[in-house]
């Protein structure tokens, strides 16, 4: 084993790699992988802390019931972001509006950060991995104003940063700039992220499918195609595949990115706008997909060119190994013909 490399000392490396960096940047992601130790602190305690599991008894601008750590998750972010200095405004997926930072330190911040404090709501109360998903952006508002609603609705292709943080069985980081994807695990006893994935490939292909199979009766006949496709033995492998499917799209996407498989969440006819949302779900979790060597589509459009219009916009998802996410993709233009 060599040197342990923390991801403070990763990202300083990885900043001289670029020239004019002003370390901004590296300060913004030391700030959320502090806010993140926070979060997995309070994820691990848990069961044992008054006032933490359980409904918050709110819901969210989508409808959603908000637990109470998906608002404890939220002001974790918030606060370390707005302290930081480096970043004009956030959006996220429990504020119904962006949030703009007014003080003269955050206004000249160059970033917008859009981020899934907490992914996997329903698996909080269980014990089952949870996580948070991030996305940054360069504003594109002039830097000593106020933030604006065309900084946050950025193309996916525009991210600057996208990363994920699981609370698994350890809890990890793994994080994008667009040159590769590397993974970091907390080491408790020392309070830090350690290099522990290197240059992150996702496999082309496995035999492992996570979807929602309940909904499989209001899904795309690609769709139900696909995964008579996967429960067969006139497959690629010749013997039917593994569903996986834990209901954390972050841990479901960490599973995929290391072993092989495909996400899916698809429009269904009950959901015709899809479940999962573009910006601070999709994007980032597409950008670190393609990074790997995989895929995220809508099923039929490259997620990260997909112009959003609006800040909780839902999507079709269908992310991970590249060769299970064409089948699919020809599996509904194949049924769309028949139909036709
Ligand atoms: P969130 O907890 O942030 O609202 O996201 C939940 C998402 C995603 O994590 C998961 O894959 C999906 O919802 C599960 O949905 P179903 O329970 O409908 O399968
Ligand atoms: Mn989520
Ligand atoms: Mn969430």
């Amino acid at each position: 084993m060599g040197k342990t490399i923390t991801l403070s000392e990763f990202i300083i490396k990885r900043q001289s790699e670029f020239a004019n960096a002003t370390g901004e940047l590296s300060r913004l992601l030391n700030d959320i992988a502090v806010a993140a130790k926070v979060i997995s602190r309070d994820v691990r305690r848990a069961g044992l802390i008054d006032n933490i599991l359980g409904a918050q008894g709110s819901t969210n601008v989508q409808g959603e019931e908000q637990q109470k750590l998906d608002v404890i998750a939220d002001e974790q972010f918030i606060k370390m972001l707005r302290n930081g200095g480096e970043v004009c405004g956030i959006a996220s997926e429990e504020n119904d509006d962006f949030v703009a930072f007014e003080d003269e330190v955050s206004r000249n911040g160059k970033y917008v950060v859009l981020f899934d404090p907490l992914d996997g709501s329903s698996n909080i109360d269980v014990n089952v991995s949870i996580g948070t998903i991030f996305s940054i952006f360069r504003r594109k508002s002039p830097v000593g104003s106020l933030v604006t609603i065309e900084d946050m609705l950025q193309k996916g292709t525009e991210q600057v940063v996208a990363g994920y943080v699981l609370y698994g069985s350890s809890t990890m980081l793994v994080y994008t700039t667009g040159n590769g994807v590397n993974g970091f695990t907390l080491d408790p006893s020392i309070g830090e992220f350690c290099l522990s994935h290197p240059d992150m490939k996702m496999p082309e292909k496995s035999r492992l499918y996570a979807m929602n199979e309940g909904n499989i009766a209001v899904c795309h006949p690609g769709i139900k195609a696909y995964a008579e496709y996967c429960q067969s033995f006139e497959n690629d492998y010749g013997t039917p595949y593994s569903g996986r499917y834990i209901g954390s799209l972050v841990a479901d996407f960490h599973r995929n990115l290391i072993k092989g498989g495909i996400y899916i969440y698809p429009v269904t006819t009950t959901s015709p706008k899809g479940k999962l949302r573009l910006l601070y779900e999709c994007n980032p979790l597409a950008l670190i997909a393609e990074q790997a060597g995989g895929l995220a589509t809508d099923g039929k459009n490259r997620i990260l060119d997909i112009q959003p219009t609006e800040l909780h916009q839902r999507v079709g998802y269908f992310t991970g190994s590249k060769n299970q996410v064409e089948k699919v993709m020809e599996l509904i233009r194949e049924a769309e013909i028949k139909t036709v």
